[in-house]
C-alpha cells in the first residue's frame, strides 16, 4: 500500500512516534513504580493495542462498553469507572473488571454488594482544585458532579474500600503545579489514603511533552506513594497518543468571500470534534507561518463556523492537494460521527518498517445502520 494511493479522508497512526511516547511511559514507570492504565475515553483504536500492551499495565474506562473493550482487546488490569452506573451495568462489568471505581458514595452504597468478592472497590474523590484549562473540562468547576469532595466524605467508608481515584489535570505540563496538587491531596485526604491499597491520580499529566521534567515527576509520584503506603496509578490518554496521528484530507474547492477558504473533504464537527468544542484550531503540517498565501481551512459540513484553522502556505493551494491535520488521535477517533452523511475517515497504521496496515474503513452501510436497523411496520 502506497500512501498517495490511499483515499482521503483517513487517519494515519505512526508507530514510531507512538513508541517514542511509550518509551517515556516505560521510563516513568521504572523510575517511580507507578502503574499506567490507558484511558480508553481518549483513544480506543484497538487495532494498535498490540504495540501499546508491552508498555502499559492495562486500561481504564468511562462506560460499560469501554470496560469490555479493554478486557477483550488489551487485557492486563481492567479498571472500570463511570460517572453513573445502572444496576445492569454494574452486574455486567463486575465480572470482567479488576477494580470498580464509583463516582459517589450513594452509588458505592447501592452497588457494592454486586462487586464484593469479584473486583476491588474504589471511590472517586474530588480535591476541589485542578490544573485544567477550560471550565468545560475542569473537574473542579463549580458544583462539579465528578467525585466526592472532602467536606462530604463519610470517613468510615475508607474502612471497606481498596482504593481511590482522583482526576484533576488536563494537559498539565508543569511538574511544580502537579506537586502542589499532590501536597493539597495529602493534606486534605491523607489520613484516608493511608488506609488504602492503591490510589489513582487519573489522567492529564503530560509527561510525554518535549522538555517535560520526567525525573522530577517520577520522584514526586514515588514520594506520594511512599507517604501513603499505596500503589500509585496514572490513567494517561493524551500523553500516550499525542503527536502520533494525522488526519489526512484533500482540498475539494477554494472559495473567496473576503478571505480565501480551502474546503476539505472532512469536517471538525464530524471528524475532529474537539476543535469545535474547545475552539482550539488545528495545525496543518504543510503550513508555514511565513507563507504568503493565507487560507481558512474550511470543513465540508453545513455548519457555518465549522473550520479547522487559518493557515499560511508558501504556494496557493490546489484542488486535490492533500493536507495533514496534525495530532488528530486523542479524543478525536473516539468521537467520530456521521453528521451530514460525510465519508468517514479510514484508519491506517504506518509501521516502523514503513509498511502501511489498514485498521478500519467505512461505507454507506455503516452510515445507514447507525441510523436505523429496522423501520416501522
Ligand atoms: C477519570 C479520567 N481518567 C483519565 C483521563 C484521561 O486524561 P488524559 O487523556 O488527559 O490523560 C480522563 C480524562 O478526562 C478522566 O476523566
Amino acid at each position: 500500500m502506497q500512501v498517495n494511493e490511499l483515499k482521503t479522508p483517513y487517519f494515519m497512526i505512526d508507530e514510531a512516534k507512538l513508541i517514542e511516547n511509550l518509551e517515556k511511559a516505560k521510563t516513568l514507570k521504572a523510575l517511580s513504580g507507578v502503574k499506567l492504565v490507558l484511558a480508553l475515553k481518549c483513544f480506543s483504536t484497538w487495532g494498535v493495542f498490540d504495540i501499546i500492551k508491552p508498555y502499559l499495565d492495562g486500561t481504564t474506562s468511562s462506560g460499560p462498553f469501554e470496560v469490555r473493550l479493554g478486557y477483550e482487546t488489551f487485557g492486563g488490569e481492567t479498571h472500570a469507572y463511570s460517572v453513573g452506573y445502572s444496576e445492569e451495568d454494574v452486574k455486567e462489568v463486575a465480572d470482567i473488571c479488576d477494580k470498580m471505581i464509583f463516582n459517589s458514595q450513594s452509588q458505592l452504597k447501592a452497588h457494592r454488594h454486586l462487586v464484593e468478592g469479584k473486583a476491588q472497590l474504589g471511590l472517586r474523590l474530588n480535591p476541589g482544585v485542578s490544573c485544567a484549562g477550560q471550565d468545560l473540562a475542569d473537574p473542579a468547576r463549580k458544583f462539579s458532579r465528578l467525585g466526592v469532595q472532602a467536606d462530604h466524605i463519610d470517613p468510615t467508608v475508607f474502612d471497606t474500600l481498596n482504593g481511590a481515584m482522583f482526576h484533576m489535570n488536563c494537559e498539565n505540563k508543569d511538574v511544580d503545579a502537579l506537586i502542589a496538587l499532590l501536597d493539597r491531596i495529602s493534606a486534605q485526604f491523607g489520613e484516608h489514603l493511608n488506609k488504602l491499597e492503591w490510589v489513582s491520580l487519573g489522567g492529564g499529566i503530560f509527561f510525554t511533552w518535549p522538555g517535560y521534567e520526567l525525573e522530577r515527576l517520577a520522584h514526586a509520584l514515588k514520594a506520594f506513594g511512599d507517604r501513603h503506603g499505596v500503589q500509585l496509578y496514572l490513567e494517561p490518554g493524551e500523553a500516550i497518543i499525542t503527536k502520533t496521528t494525522d488526519l489526512v484530507v484533500s482540498v475539494v474547492d477554494v472559495v473567496e468571500n473576503g478571505m480565501k477558504t480551502a474546503i476539505v473533504d472532512s469536517a471538525t464537527e464530524a471528524h475532529r470534534l474537539d476543535t469545535l468544542i474547545y475552539d482550539e484550531p488545528a495545525s496543518i503540517r504543510e503550513a508555514n507561518d511565513d507563507g504568503e498565501h493565507e487560507y481558512v481551512i474550511g470543513s465540508c459540513s453545513c455548519l457555518a463556523g465549522d473550520q479547522f484553522c487559518v493557515a499560511k502556505f508558501d504556494a496557493p493551494l490546489e484542488i486535490g492537494q492533500r493536507l495533514h491535520v496534525m495530532d488528530s488521535a486523542g479524543y478525536t477517533m473516539v468521537k467520530l460521527n456521521w453528521f451530514n452523511g460525510l465519508r468517514m475517515p479510514s484508519v491506517y497504521c504506518q509501521r516502523t518498517s514503513g509498511q502501511i496496515e489498514k485498521l478500519n474503513e467505512f461505507d454507506y452501510q455503516d452510515f445507514k445502520r447507525s441510523l436505523s436497523q429496522w423501520s416501522v411496520s
